[in-house]
């Protein structure tokens, strides 16, 4: 009989969390297939993918994983969407890999669609509730880490949403939210610690027009 109490009860929920309000709150982040397309024009399809093709991710895959991560972490402002989509867009290939191959062979564990180190996929994994029992038994083994993070699409197109919100500071996300491009500086340099590269700049550049940031 569970499924009939079903029914009702997810009825209930639905009506009952709008009754003043129209539609999803302000903390719902929709992003569409179509932004994604213009910030990683590859991601539109994976036919033209040549290596490495079990990884390759297109945008209508990542819309929605990438949409429910952001409202996960409260990622609502768009400035921080578009420096978090920009990282990710330029790591992955335009969303082609979600493993480290190069330089080659690439290291293992390395990886998501933030293509995060080893250390960092440890803490994100360890951070997430629904895998702590099989997070348990790989936790210092960083291939298993990582091919644990990858069998959820949230959570493959979720650590740069982890990342920016656990990792980065204030001031750095102060920043990103206020000062533009010496905001997008500092995050890069400073808490992603890498370099604010011309390509770099070029996708979250694509990022901020894609969004209206
Ligand atoms: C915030 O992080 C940045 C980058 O790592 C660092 O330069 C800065 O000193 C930090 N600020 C505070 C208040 O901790």
């Amino acid at each position: 009989m569970k499924f009939t109490s079903l029914v009702p009860l997810t009825f209930l929920a639905l009506t009952g969390a709008s009754p003043c309000s129209q539609g999803p709150s302000d903390s719902t982040v929709t992003i569409t297939p179509e932004q994604i397309i213009a910030i990683a024009p590859k991601s539109e399809s994976c036919d033209g993918a040549v290596d490495f093709v079990s990884e390759c991710g297109t945008a209508e895959q990542a819309a929605p994983a990438v949409s429910e991560a952001f409202t996960k972490y409260g990622l609502t402002n768009k400035a921080e969407q578009a420096a978090v989509l920009g990282l990710m867009a330029m790591e992955s290939g335009e969303f082609r890999y979600n493993k480290n191959h190069w330089p080659e062979p690439g290291t293992v564990g390395k990886g998501t669609r933030n293509m995060q180190s080893v250390d960092f996929n440890k803490l994100y994994a360890a951070s997430i509730l629904e895998i702590a029992d099989e997070f348990a038994k790989v936790q210092d083994q960083p291939g298993p880490v990582l091919d644990l993070l990858l069998q959820d699409p949230v959570l493959d197109y979720g650590s740069g949403a982890w990342f920016l919100t656990t990792q980065c500071n204030e001031t750095v996300r102060s920043g990103l939210q206020n000062n533009g491009e010496e905001g997008w500086k500092a995050f890069i340099t400073g808490c992603v610690v890498t370099e604010a590269d011309e390509a770099r700049r070029g996708y979250w550049s694509s990022a901020v027009t894609a969004l209206g940031a």
